[in-house]
C-alpha cells in the first residue's frame, strides 16, 4: 500500500469517523470524580488547571507534551539502549535518523524544546534586537525577552480570525516580514522563526509554499532562519492533505526539503517523535560550532544533552514513525471529530480545525466576561467542573504583563483541549462534546477569575486565582439539577 493511496478510510454510511489505525494493548484506569469533588479540587488548584492533581482528572487534555501513546516498537527499542555518558551508540543511532530525515550535517541534543530556545536566545538574541516570527510560543518569547530582545509577529490577515476556511492560517506574511526587516535593519534582527504548526493560535499549519518563500527571503537578506518543528507531525499531515502540489509526495521528501530550507530546526521531542527530549539540527559549520559549547554547559554531554538513553531510543523510532501517514493522521482526525461534534452543538471552536487539540473560542463562549477577568482561564475551570476534563488556558493569562504592569491582552482567548496522539477513544470525545454542550447552555453562569498569587514569569504555570463571585457554586448546583448522579 503506498503512502498516498489511502489518506482517509471512508465509511459506506458516509459518516466521518476518525478510525483508529492501531489497537490498544495497555490501558490506564480512569475515574470520574463527582461534581462536589471537582468543586473542591478546582479550588485547591487555585483555579489553574496546571495545578490540578491527575487523580482528580478524568480526561487529561492539558497537553500532548510527553504524554502521547508510544508504539510497541518504541518500548522495545528502549530495552536496547546503550548506557554511557559519552559515545553512546544510542546517540549515534538517533543522530543518523535526524541527519537523514532533515538532510542535515549536525544534531545537538537538548533535554526539551525550551532548552533549545534557551541556547538559541543565548547565542543570537542581543539587547534591543528583534526576533520576527509567524507567532510566538510562551517559552520562546520568555527566553527572547530574558535576553533583552523583542519579538514581532508577522502573521497573515486571517491568523487571528476564529472562523475561517483558510487552510494555512499559520503562514507568515511576507510583506509584514519585509517591512519589519526594513524598519529595524537586518543587523538588528536576531533571527526569523517559523513555528509549524502554530501552538497559540489553534494549531494552525504553515504551508510548504510559505516556508519556501520565507526561506528565499531570509537567504536574500542574509537573515538566520530558525524552524520550530515541535508540531511538525500535524503540520505534515496538513501539507499532505491541504496543499495540492504536495499531496503526491512522500513524507520523507517533504521533511528533507523543509530541513534544507531552514538554517536551524529545533524541536520538543515531547511532541515530535512521541518521546521526551529535544534537539537542534543544522548544516552550517559556523552555526554548529557556535551552539555546541552550550550543550555541555546547559544540558549535558554532547551525546545525551539531558535525555535518558532510553528516551533517545524511543525518540529514534518515534521520529521514523512520523513518516507514516496513518501515525500522524491520528491527532488531526480526532481534533476534527471533536471540532465537528462541538460545532453541531453550537459550541464556538477555531476553524479550520488544526493540530494538537480542539481550540474552544472562549472569547465567544463567555463573551460577557472582560479580558482582565481571564475568560479563557474561567472557561477552563468551568470545563473541569462540567466533566473532570482538564484543558489549558491559551489567552491573556498565558501572556506576560507589560513592563508598566498593565495587562498584555491576548488577541485570542482560547481553551485548548489537547488530543495527545492515540490516547483517547471516540466515546471519550463524545463525552467531552456532551459536557461542553451542557456548559454552553449555561454559559451565563460562568464568572471571572482574579489573581491571588501572580508569578512574574510564565505566570500561567503556577499562578493561583479565585472566582470573582460564587459562580462556581451556582454552576455546580445547576449540574446537580441536570445530572442527578452528580457525575
Ligand atoms: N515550541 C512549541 C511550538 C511548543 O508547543 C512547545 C511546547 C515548545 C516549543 C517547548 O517545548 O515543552 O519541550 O520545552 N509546548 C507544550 C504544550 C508545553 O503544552 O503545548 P518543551
Amino acid at each position: 500500500m503506498s503512502e498516498t493511496s489511502c489518506l482517509k478510510i471512508e465509511f459506506f454510511s458516509g459518516e466521518d469517523v476518525p478510525l483508529e489505525m492501531h489497537k490498544v494493548r495497555m490501558v490506564q484506569r480512569l475515574s470520574l470524580p463527582s461534581i462536589d469533588s471537582r468543586l473542591a479540587a478546582v479550588a485547591e488548584a487555585g483555579n489553574n488547571t496546571f495545578l490540578l492533581r491527575n487523580r482528580d482528572v478524568f480526561l487529561d487534555m492539558l497537553t500532548d507534551s510527553g504524554v502521547n501513546a508510544m508504539s510497541e516498537n518504541q518500548y522495545a527499542a528502549m530495552m536496547i539502549a546503550d548506557d554511557s555518558y559519552a559515545g553512546s551508540e544510542t546517540f549515534y543511532r538517533l543522530e543518523a535518523t535526524l541527519k537523514e530525515m532533515f538532510g542535515v550535517k549536525y544534531f545537538l541534543p537538548a533535554h526539551q524544546g525550551r532548552a533549545c530556545e534557551n541556547i538559541l536566545a543565548a547565542a543570537f538574541v542581543t539587547p534591543g534586537s528583534t526576533a520576527i516570527m509567524n507567532y510566538h510560543f510562551t517559552t520562546t518569547k520568555a527566553h527572547i525577552l530574558r535576553m533583552g530582545g523583542h519579538i514581532y509577529e508577522a502573521f497573515g490577515p486571517e491568523a487571528l480570525t476564529s472562523v475561517s476556511d483558510n487552510p494555512f492560517k499559520g503562514d507568515m506574511d511576507l510583506g509584514r516580514l519585509a517591512a519589519k526587516v526594513a524598519e529595524v535593519g537586518p543587523e538588528k534582527v536576531s533571527f526569523v522563526r517559523l513555528e509549524a504548526g502554530t501552538n497559540l493560535i489553534g494549531g494552525q499549519p504553515v504551508s510548504l509554499a510559505n516556508m519556501r518563500r520565507v526561506s528565499a527571503f531570509c537567504r536574500e537578506k542574509k537573515l538566520l532562519l530558525v524552524f520550530d518543528a515541535s508540531l511538525l507531525a500535524d503540520n505534515l499531515y496538513f501539507i499532505k492533505t491541504r496543499e495540492k502540489d504536495e499531496m503526491g509526495r512522500p513524507l520523507a521528501d517533504i521533511v528533507r526539503e523543509i530541513g534544507g530550507l531552514m538554517d536551524i530546526s529545533y524541536f520538543s521531542a515531547r511532541k515530535l517523535g512521541c518521546a521526551r527530549g529535544g534537539g537542534l539540527v543544522m548544516s552550517g559549520d559556523a552555526l554548529y560550532h557556535k551552539l555546541r559549547p552550550m550543550v555541555p554547559l546547559f544540558e549535558g554531554f554532547l551525546t545525551y544533552g539531558g535525555m535518558s538513553v532510553r528516551e533517545m531510543e524511543a525518540l529514534n523510532v518515534g521520529l521514523r514513525e512520523t513518516l507514516d501517514i496513518h501515525v500522524i493522521s491520528q491527532t488531526p482526525i480526532f481534533v476534527a471529530a471533536l471540532g465537528r461534534a462541538l460545532t453541531e452543538k453550537g459550541v464556538p471552536v477555531i476553524t479550520p480545525f488544526g493540530g494538537l487539540g480542539c481550540h474552544i473560542d472562549a472569547g465567544r463562549f463567555v463573551d460577557h466576561l472582560p479580558q482582565d477577568r481571564y475568560p479563557a482561564a474561567s472557561l477552563a475551570a468551568a470545563v473541569y467542573l462540567a466533566g473532570g476534563i482538564r484543558g489549558m488556558e491559551r489567552g491573556t493569562l498565558s501572556e506576560q504583563r507589560n513592563p508598566d504592569g498593565t495587562e498584555q491582552l491576548a488577541p485570542m482567548e482560547l481553551v485548548r483541549l489537547a488530543l495527545p496522539k492515540r490516547v483517547f477513544t471516540l466515546s471519550q470525545i463524545k463525552f467531552v462534546a456532551d459536557r461542553l454542550a451542557w456548559l454552553h447552555s449555561h454559559r451565563r453562569l460562568i464568572g471571572g477569575l482574579v489573581f491571588e498569587e501572580e508569578p512574574e514569569i510564565l505566570r500561567f504555570f503556577f499562578g493561583r486565582l479565585r472566582p470573582d463571585s460564587d459562580w462556581q457554586q451556582k454552576l455546580a448546583a445547576q449540574f446537580r439539577a441536570d445530572m442527578p448522579s452528580g457525575f
